[in-house]
């Protein structure tokens, strides 16, 4: 009654931001990500009589309410022990709820001995997180409906991200939260939307045809379409740091000098810089040179989530 899964965190290019159904979890739009080689989370589940579920996060005790909610939606009625780690190098800040909930899905089928489908791990992982539907198959996914589906393989295309951790400011608010409220009160929300479903294909388009400029540029617009989203809510959303504004200035430049690199930014203060690995080593240290970065985490594409032991 006890299992270990891995799973990486995933970066949407095509972004995921608003529900058309709350209690099912399911998603107004599609999206696309990538998984991240070095954003890893490692989660053991032991089932057993204990007197109540319970929940660490690197070592810190955490609300076991949403991994009760996909133990429920797995037909697990044994309390759990469940202890994550996040293997990621020295950044701090990048604690991701899409790794978590896609190797608790799979950690907790795997210790409960239930045998699940990929697809069927990948609808249990949405009911923690949307965005955790996408880690579980991995490599280049596209999430529409009930779970996601790995498009290409890691291998299909060798680019870097890389991640500039930005000085985190205030308590933010959460994307579940987040997202609700730009829905509920943003005057742009239904355009933003609107604009997902033209960017899906196109961006399948340009990922089949390893098409850097082109992806690189519509999942820029793609994400400060989101963030305007956001910032036209009641109250506004305002996820940014002054680091982070930097960072896209920053690329600004690069490109202008010849390197490629373009941003995605989720719903937070971090830029993740998409670029080819010949030019991932420029990327890098032109952001590590941004005042209040500080950290850069160079992450290229990784696989399924799995279970370990
Ligand atoms: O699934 P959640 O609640 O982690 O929301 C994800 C929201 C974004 O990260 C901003 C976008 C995305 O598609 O991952």
């Amino acid at each position: 009654m006890k299992a270990t899964a891995a799973a990486h965190a995933n970066i949407a290019l095509v972004k995921y931001w608003g529900k058309r159904d709350e209690a099912l979890l399911l998603p107004e739009a599609g999206s696309l990500s990538v998984a991240l080689d070095k954003l890893l989370t490692t989660t053991t589940v032991e089932l057993g009589d204990f007197a109540a579920d319970s929940f660490t996060l690197d070592g810190h005790p955490e609300d076991p309410c949403r991994a009760r909610a996909l133990l429920d939606a797995a037909g697990i009625r044994k309390r759990a022990r469940i202890a994550s780690g996040n293997d990621f190098p020295t950044a701090a800040g990048l604690a991701s709820s899409s790794s978590g909930f896609a190797a608790l899905a799979v950690a907790a089928c795997a210790a409960a001995g239930l045998r699940k489908s990929a697809d069927e791990l990948s609808a249990l992982a949405r009911i923690g997180s949307g965005s955790a539907s996408r880690s579980v198959p991995g490599g280049w996914a596209v999430w529409e409906d009930a779970f996601a589906r790995q498009v290409f393989a890691p291998s299909h295309w060798d680019l870097r991200f890389c991640i500039a951790v930005c000085a985190a400011g205030p308590k933010q608010v959460g994307s579940r939260d987040g997202m609700r409220a730009t829905r509920e009160t943003s005057p742009y929300h239904a355009a933003f939307i609107a604009q997902c479903r033209r960017d899906l294909p196109d961006a399948l388009k340009l990922l089949a045809a390893r098409d850097l400029p082109g992806l690189g540029a519509l999942a820029e617009r793609n994400a400060l379409r989101m963030h305007a989203d956001a910032l036209a809510a009641d109250p506004p959303l305002l996820y940014w740091q002054p680091a982070t504004v930097a960072c896209l200035l920053a690329l600004l430049e690069l490109r202008a000098s010849g390197v490629a690199a373009w941003a995605t930014i989720d719903a937070g203060p971090h830029l993740v810089a998409i670029c080819a690995s010949s030019d991932a080593g420029a990327v890098e240290g032109r952001l590590r040179s941004v005042p209040g970065v500080t950290e850069v985490v160079v992450c290229a594409p990784a696989g399924a989530a799995r279970v370990l032991s």
